[in-house]
């Protein structure tokens, strides 16, 4: 699948649901409410849906939510889809906020996973319970704990929030390169109603990228997962340190992914309301001709890219959709 801006689409983002059992004060308010359950595809119908992208050139799917490891049966959904890797599939992931990983780390490596990206903003329980609202640390850290134990490579993502975690974040560099881990940090987008101003949580990257370049030698690396994220090497540390900067310096160039929800409405762009429904086609027949078209039909108007500002003057969710429904 080739869009009209040139770029191949091959790489899958799949939402199984909208919901969380966290409340991230970025990411939604506290009395968020949710899609409808009686409008959920099935994990049988999300499978389908997945074969039918692999079929169309998808190399890469990533299974995020809200909180994936929350859907009833998602482990069945890893096990079918891990049966493509090294098939159809190079890598099947996960995005999760590593509460329910001390129960699904060995599942999902047996199932085929070999890498995750785990959620984790900050390392101090006060401020982790401040920022997810209903978290909890110590359950995130013995998770991540089972995810090496099981073999999963992991990348910590963290989201860079003005005076919350501003300061802590070379600590956390050092101790995700300690335990061998990638760490990447992300600037806050403008999706959905939160209950706060998203102007003052909003942490320029560029910003941080210099004060880092003042502890840290930053060299640039070539590595590249196929996602949003560009790369430094902390040569102190060893480790990789990735940027993802929707902000201040916008990637759309090289995109190569579009995003599904667990009601099968596919997003083109993360930063654009246009979707197209793949429900209906779905569920119109057995064979996949109706779903098909709908694919390449939707893939023919992938918007060129997002137009988030975060700005006082314009302070307005750039897309009115939050996060969690289309997992990033
Ligand atoms: P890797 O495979 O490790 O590169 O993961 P990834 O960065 O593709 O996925 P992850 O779920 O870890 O996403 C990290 C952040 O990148 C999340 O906040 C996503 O919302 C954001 N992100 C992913 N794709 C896009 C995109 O196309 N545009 C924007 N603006 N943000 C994106
Ligand atoms: N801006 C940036 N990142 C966000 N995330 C959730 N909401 C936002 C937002 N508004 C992050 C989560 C997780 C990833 C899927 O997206 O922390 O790491
Ligand atoms: Fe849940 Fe992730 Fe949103 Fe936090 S950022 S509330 S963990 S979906």
């Amino acid at each position: 699948m080739v869009d009209p801006f040139g770029r191949a689409i091959t790489y899958l983002r799949v939402s199984v649901t909208d919901r969380c059992d966290f409340r991230c004060v970025y990411c939604m308010a506290e009395d968020m409410t949710f899609l409808p359950k009686k409008d959920l595809l099935t994990i049988e119908e999300l499978e389908r849906l997945c074969m039918a992208f692999i079929a169309k050139g998808v190399r890469k799917i990533r299974i995020t939510g809200g909180e994936p490891l929350v859907r009833r049966n998602i482990m069945t959904l890893f096990q079918a889809l891990g049966r493509q890797v090294g098939a159809g599939l190079d890598e099947l992931t996960v995005t999760t906020n590593g509460s329910q990983l001390e129960r699904f780390a060995q599942p999902l490596y047996d199932a085929g996973v070999r890498r995750i990206n785990v959620s984790l903003d900050t390392l101090d329980r006060a401020k982790f319970k401040a920022i997810t609202r209903w978290g909890e640390l110590g359950k995130v850290m013995a998770g991540i704990d089972a995810a090496q134990k099981a073999g999963l490579q992991i990348k910590i993502n963290a989201v860079a929030l003005k005076g919350v975690n501003e300061a802590e974040l070379p600590e956390m560099i050092r101790w995700a390169h300690g335990q061998g881990m990638d760490m990447t940090l992300i600037e806050t987008m403008p999706m959905g109603d939160i209950d706060g101003d998203r102007t003052d949580q909003y942490l320029p990257l560029s910003l941080v990228r210099a004060r880092l370049a003042e502890l840290f030698t930053l060299e640039e690396s070539a590595y590249r997962t196929g996602g949003p994220a560009r790369y430094m090497r902390v040569a102190e540390t060893g480790g990789r340190l990735g940027f993802i900067t929707p902000l201040t310096h916008n990637f759309c160039e090289s995109c190569n992914r579009v995003r599904v929800t667990c009601t099968g409405t596919l997003f083109m762009c993360l930063g654009q309301e246009d979707a197209a429904d793949l429900r209906a086609p779905l569920r119109a027949s057995e064979g996949n001709e109706l779903l098909d078209k709908a694919i390449e039909e939707a893939i023919s108007r992938k918007p060129k890219g997002h137009d988030f500002v975060i700005d006082r003057r314009t302070s307005r969710p750039g897309v009115k959709r939050h996060m969690s429904v289309t997992g990033g």
